[in-house]
């Protein structure tokens, strides 16, 4: 019967068959020991000589790291294996013998693996860090759907800037060009107002030339967008979204937590909600106490982020920032029009910005005012202006990266282990 590695421990005496890799084998006198993965755990098979046939015996001898191999047995109690069984081999077949693998047990630098993601992926780090990063994903459209958003789709071929002019990548489009979306927030506005509530999960391109921890030039990005919905009630959606997904992950992503060595009690307060939610003014002033020397009117930096999250257990709201420091779409408080309705929220430990949101303005007048301040082509947002001259209503939405939060969920240095194939700055392959 064939079974996967993560169900064996539920087949005690069987006789079973494993497909999959060998990570590890060794041999000495008349036993060889084979590590097994096939991507949905790890056990180690025990061939011994006279158990098996003369061919078993000699494929089991001359498996190297990494060849893909059939191998029978029974299942066995083993309670030092951290799944608690192993395979008593009856039978080895080698598939491919894998030629010598280049990546070895001792330490590599991280530019080395990274050349050799395509086979990295497959140790036991890499392989959980996937993992939550699905799981992630498929909470963050769980969330959306029983909120009863609508998956719209937006376009990456886009004739726009979203986010500000000095990033985007430009394409050659027939005869004309067009720029990889950074955002699909604009179109979320339109379906919105089709659907009521929307939102898209896909990626965002920005060609930052920032070499940070937290910078990838593709990214994975969910957006929501709903109308007659204010700021105060985005900022309580963002919250739940993110209270589910790590209310998911300590439901379900134990072994990789151990896997990662994540210590999953600093994950904990996220689940229960009530994230502080300190103004703009007040992060500055506060940072200003720390010793930085940010002034008012500044963005923050990731430096300032990582110095105000470690003040606090579990994400936080930093609200109401200065108009001029973020995009021209925020929509100003009306008791306050220095500054816009608007949030980023910082997770803890350092990790920094995961969302921003915001109200948006629906005024026409003010936003072609906006699009003129910030230098935008008035032609490329002809489209988006419809969506205020024909039924203008309050609406808010919000952006959270989905490699930032894998990032922070797994206790990661940096992103670039958080998406299968990472695209930075100096990356672009394999
Ligand atoms: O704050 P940002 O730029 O917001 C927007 O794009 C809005 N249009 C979203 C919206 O309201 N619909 O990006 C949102 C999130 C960030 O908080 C961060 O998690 C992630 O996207 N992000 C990046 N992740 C990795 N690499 C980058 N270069 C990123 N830029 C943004
Ligand atoms: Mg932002």
């Amino acid at each position: 019967m064939k079974i996967a590695i993560k169900d064996a421990k539920n087949q005690l005496g069987q006789e079973v068959e494993i497909r999959g890799w060998s990570f590890n084998a060794r041999s000495s006198g008349s036993i060889a020991f084979l590590q097994l993965r096939d991507g949905t755990g790890r056990i180690q098979a025990v061939v011994s000589k006279n158990d098996v046939s003369p061919e078993a015996w000699e494929a089991a001898k001359s498996v190297t790291i990494e060849s893909s191999v059939i191998v029978r047995g029974l299942i066995k109690e083993d309670k030092r294996s951290p799944l608690g069984v192993e395979l008593a081999a009856t039978d080895v077949r080698i598939v491919q013998l894998a030629q010598e693998y280049p990546i070895g047990l001792k330490e590599h630098g991280v530019d080395f693996l990274m050349n050799y993601r395509h086979l990295w992926m497959r140790s036991a780090r890499q392989e959980a860090i996937l993992r939550v990063r699905d799981e992630i994903a498929y909470g963050f459209r769980e969330f959306m759907k029983d909120r009863g958003f609508v998956l719209t789709d937006s376009p990456i071929f886009t004739p726009s800037a979203c986010e500000g002019t000095t990033d985007l990548f430009e394409v050659k489009y027939f005869d004309d060009k067009a720029y990889l979306s950074q955002s699909g927030q604009l179109y979320l506005e339109a379906t919105s107002a089709a659907l009521g509530k929307s939102y898209c999960f896909g990626p965002a391109f920005r060609s930052e030339k920032s070499k940070t921890r937290r910078h990838l030039t593709e990214f994975w990005m969910l957006e929501a967008e709903a109308q007659f919905m204010e700021q105060e009630e985005n900022m309580k959606l963002q919250e739940g979204l993110v209270m589910h997904v790590v209310r998911r992950v300590l439901d379900r992503c134990q072994d990789e937590f151990r896997t990662l060595e994540r210590d999953v009690t600093l994950l904990a307060p996220a689940a229960e909600g009530n994230y502080p939610r300190v103004s703009y003014d007040e992060a500055i002033a506060k940072l200003q106490q720390l010793g930085s020397d940010i002034k008012s009117g500044d963005d923050l930096g990731a430096d300032d982020e990582t110095v105000l999250t470690k003040q606090y257990d579990r994400p936080i709201f930093v609200h109401h920032y200065p108009v001029e420091a973020k995009a021209f779409y925020m929509k100003p408080d009306p008791d306050q029009p220095t500054r816009v309705l608007n949030d980023d929220l910082l997770a803890p430990e350092g990790y920094g910005e995961v969302i921003g949101g915001s109200q948006r303005i629906d005024d026409l007048a003010i936003l072609e005012q906006r699009i003129e301040q910030h230098g935008l082509p008035k032609d490329a947002f002809d489209w988006y202006l419809d969506l205020r001259r024909y039924g203008s209503a309050p609406h808010s939405g919000f952006g959270i990266g989905l490699e930032r939060t894998v990032a922070w969920v797994c206790g990661l240095e940096h992103v670039r282990e958080t998406i299968p194939f990472a695209r930075m700055l100096h990356r672009l392959r394999p």
